[in-house]
């Protein structure tokens, strides 16, 4: 496999072509943003953390039935994977209020709902990633209607698998974003990641926080979160 020019740059991943032209690589990167890139950093250690956490939860979707486009590892900061154009929606699924949830409605952190919650934002950061609505992606095309319902079935099976999966580590799902993407011939599968950038992660016990809002709201001790989330996931993914 022999990596071509780099297509796109994003604020944690590099892709880059190959020379087979149905597969690209991604590199994580360390660099870390938010708050749609106002606030700017460096995890050291988080691009190889996130991409093995990825590559080992992808691996777990696909045997739950769930399509990536994940292929292989090729080292620790990079991936191949299938080609695809990303639906430009993120797609978020919360257990527990937390974030612009808890903002939003006016309610604490920490509320576990009795089934949990989807919702979709427009992916464009001149805009600032607007929540939308299923009726609103539809006006603007972002997806069909057939697109939006595999879509929706998918995220919430990730949920089960992930939700099931972290409890064994003695770790919360509380929420996470997803992204998915269509193939050559239109099959929608999960692209992008699943890490502690895009999941928030409270250990079960002390609800200590394990992910990237340690860094978000200047908590401290971010690089030794991503470590302690990764051990976690690895003793318990001896299958
Ligand atoms: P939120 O509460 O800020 O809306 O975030 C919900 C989940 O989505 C949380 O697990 C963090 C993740 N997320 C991303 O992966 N990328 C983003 O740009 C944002 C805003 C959130």
């Amino acid at each position: 496999m022999e990596q071509l020019e780099q297509v796109y740059e994003g604020k944690a991943k590099k892709v880059f072509r190959t020379d087979d032209p149905a597969l690209y690589i991604v590199e994580y990167k360390d660099d870390a943003t938010a708050f749609n890139g106002l606030k700017k950093g460096t995890i050291a250690g988080k691009g190889v953390i996130n991409n093995q956490m990825t590559n080992r939860l992808m691996a777990k979707m696909e045997k739950a039935g769930i399509p990536t486009h994940f292929v292989r590892e090729l080292s620790p900061r990079q991936t191949l994977v299938k080609k695809v154009s990303i639906v430009p929606l993120e797609v978020i699924i919360r257990n527990i209020s937390a974030g612009s949830f808890a903002k939003r409605y006016g309610v604490e952190e920490g509320i576990v709902f009795d089934q949990p919650t989807i919702e979709f934002s427009y992916k464009n950061d001149a805009l600032g990633d607007p929540l939308i609505n299923s009726y609103h992606a539809l006006a603007l095309k972002l997806a069909t209607a057939e697109e939006l319902d595999t879509i929706r079935r998918y995220a919430f099976a990730v949920n089960d698998t992930l939700k099931a999966f972290w409890a064994e580590c003695g770790v919360t799902l509380v929420d996470f974003k997803l992204e998915f993407g269509r193939l050559e011939d239109g099959t929608i599968v999960l692209a992008d990641e699943i890490s502690p950038d895009t999941c928030r992660l409270w250990d079960s016990k002390t609800q200590k926080k394990l992910d990237k809002d340690r860094f978000r709201r200047d908590l401290g001790g971010v690089e030794d979160a991503y470590q302690e989330i990764m051990e976690r996931l690895l003793c318990h993914d001896a299958d």
